[in-house]
C-alpha cells in the first residue's frame, strides 16, 4: 500500500503570524467566523489577540466557548447547535487541543449531519464531506491538532476518550504564532511540550513509520529537546522552538499513528481527567523501556537527537538506556511528576481494557496484552 501524507493547504509560522488570518479570510471570501475557544483563554485575553485582528479587518465573528479541557460529546453537540444559529461560513479555532478538536468535530458534523451522535465518528469515520473550513491557531505547543487528521472527544457516560481519524477534518490553514503561547504557565508549557515529545518518539517508532515521517520525527525530537527547558523559562528561543517542533511532530504522527503511551494517556484522561500532556509525559519513559526490544537501532537516533554524547560508542543496551534516561531527565527538569496519586489497583482492569481498545494501540511497535498494560499502569503507583 502507498504511504500517504496529508498536511494543511497553507501554514504560517513565527511571531506575528496571526495577522495573516485576516488576509486569508478575505482572499477566500469568508464572511463570518465561528470562533471556538475555551473560557480561560477568553478570560486571559488570549482569544482577543485574534478577534482583534478580525475586528480591525472588518470581519464578523461569533464566539463559542462551552469547551472544557478533555472536551466532551456535549461540548461538541452544543457547538453544532450554536454554529447553526451563527450563520458562520468558517471556523477559527483558537486554543490547545481541546478547542481545536471540538472545532473539528463541530465542522465535521455540520458538513456530515448523519454523525450528530458524535460517538459514531470514533476510529476511521466514513464521512463523505470535508468539514467547514477551519483556520487553526494553537495556543499550546503540544498537540499539533492544527496539522493532524485526528481529534479526541470524551464520552463522560462511558468514561472513555475516543480518537477520530478523518482526513476531512484537516484545518485548511494553520497559524502557528509563538506569541499565542507566551501566556502559558510553566506547568502547562512543560506538560504540553512533553506531549509533543511523545508524539515525536511514538511517531518515530510506530509500526507504520517510514523514511519521510522519520525525517519529521527526528527533527522534532531534536528541536523539542533543545527548546523545552527554555520555553518553560518563557525564553523567546524556547517558545519559538517549541511552536515549530510540535508542528513538525504533527506533520509526522498524523500520517502514521502513535502507540500505547497515547492509548494509556487517553484512558487516564477519561477516568481521572488527568491533563493529556501530564499523562503522556508520565507514560513515555515507561513505554519506551517496554518497547525497546522492538525498535531496532531507533533509540540510537533518539539519543543522538536529544543531544546525548558518545552514542556511536555505546552498545545496544547502553544507547537504549541513554535514550530513556534523556527523556526521564527532561521530564524531571521541567517538573513532571512520576507518580499518579489518583490511580487505584481496583481501576487497573478497566484502564487496561480501555487502553487496549484505543485507536493508538495497534501502532505500538510491540503488541501489548491487557496484562502488560496493567503492569505498565502499575509503574505509576
Ligand atoms: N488532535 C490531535 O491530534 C491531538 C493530539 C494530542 C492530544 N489531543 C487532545 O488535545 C487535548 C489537550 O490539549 P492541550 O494539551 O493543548 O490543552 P487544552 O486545550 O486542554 O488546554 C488546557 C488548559 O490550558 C489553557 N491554555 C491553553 N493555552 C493557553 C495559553 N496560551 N495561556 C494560558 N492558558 C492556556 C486552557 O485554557 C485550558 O484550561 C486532549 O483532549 C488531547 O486528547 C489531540
Ligand atoms: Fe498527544
Amino acid at each position: 500500500m502507498a504511504n500517504r501524507i496529508m498536511l494543511n493547504q497553507t501554514s504560517y509560522h513565527g511571531t506575528g503570524a496571526i495577522q495573516e488570518i485576516a488576509t486569508e479570510a478575505k482572499a477566500r471570501g469568508f464572511k463570518k467566523a465561528f470562533v471556538c475557544s475555551d473560557p480561560d483563554l477568553i478570560k486571559f485575553e488570549v482569544t482577543t489577540k485574534v478577534t482583534e485582528v478580525l475586528e480591525k479587518a472588518g470581519l464578523e465573528y461569533a464566539v463559542y466557548s462551552d469547551i472544557k479541557a478533555n472536551p466532551t460529546i456535549q461540548n461538541v453537540q452544543h457547538g453544532v447547535e450554536e454554529f447553526k444559529k451563527s450563520e458562520a461560513d468558517y471556523i477559527v479555532a483558537i486554543g490547545g487541543g481541546s478547542s481545536m478538536d471540538t472545532a473539528k468535530a463541530i465542522g465535521i458534523i455540520i458538513a456530515n449531519p448523519e454523525f450528530e451522535d458524535v460517538r459514531s465518528l470514533e476510529g476511521v469515520a466514513p464521512t463523505t464531506q470535508p468539514c467547514v473550513p477551519i483556520i487553526a491557531v494553537p495556543t499550546t505547543a503540544g498537540t499539533a491538532a492544527e496539522v493532524t487528521i485526528n481529534y479526541v472527544i470524551t464520552d463522560v457516560e462511558r468514561k472513555r476518550k475516543f480518537v477520530c481519524v478523518d482526513p476531512h477534518d484537516m484545518p485548511i490553514i494553520a497559524v502557528v504564532d509563538p506569541d499565542m503561547m507566551s501566556s502559558m504557565p510553566k506547568g502547562l508549557t512543560a506538560s504540553t511540550g512533553m506531549d509533543a515529545l511523545t508524539h515525536a518518539i511514538e511517531g518515530y517508532t510506530t509500526k507504520g513509520a517510514w523514511e519521510m515521517t522519520d525525517m519529521f520525527h527526528l527533527k522534532a525530537i531534536e528541536i523539542i529537546s533543545r527548546s523545552l527547558r527554555g520555553a518553560v523559562a518563557n525564553e523567546k528561543d524556547g517558545r519559538e522552538g517549541m511552536a515549530l517542533g510540535q508542528y513538525i511532530a504533527g506533520m509526522g504522527f498524523s500520517n502514521v499513528g502513535l502507540g500505547i503511551a497515547h492509548s494509556m494517556a487517553h484512558t487516564l484522561g477519561a477516568v481521572y481527567d488527568t491533563p493529556h500532556g501530564v499523562a503522556c509525559a508520565m507514560m513515555l519513559p515507561i513505554v519506551m523501556e517496554y518497547n525497546a526490544e522492538c525498535t531496532g537501532e531507533k533509540y540510537k537516533e533518539i539519543a543522538k537527537a536529544m543531544g546525548v554524547k558518545g552514542v556511536d560508542d555505546m552498545s545496544v543496551e547502553e544507547y537504549r538506556k541513554a535514550a530513556v534516561d534523556a527523556v526521564r531527565q527532561l521530564s524531571v527538569d521541567v517538573g513532571i511528576p512520576v507518580k499518579l496519586d489518583a490511580l487505584k489497583e481496583e481501576d487497573l482492569q478497566f484502564l487496561a481494557e480501555s487502553a487496549h481498545a484505543d485507536a493508538c494501540a495497534p501502532g505500538n511497535p510491540k503488541d501489548a496484552s491487557i496484562e502488560d498494560l496493567k503492569d505498565l499502569f502499575r509503574k505509576l503507583m
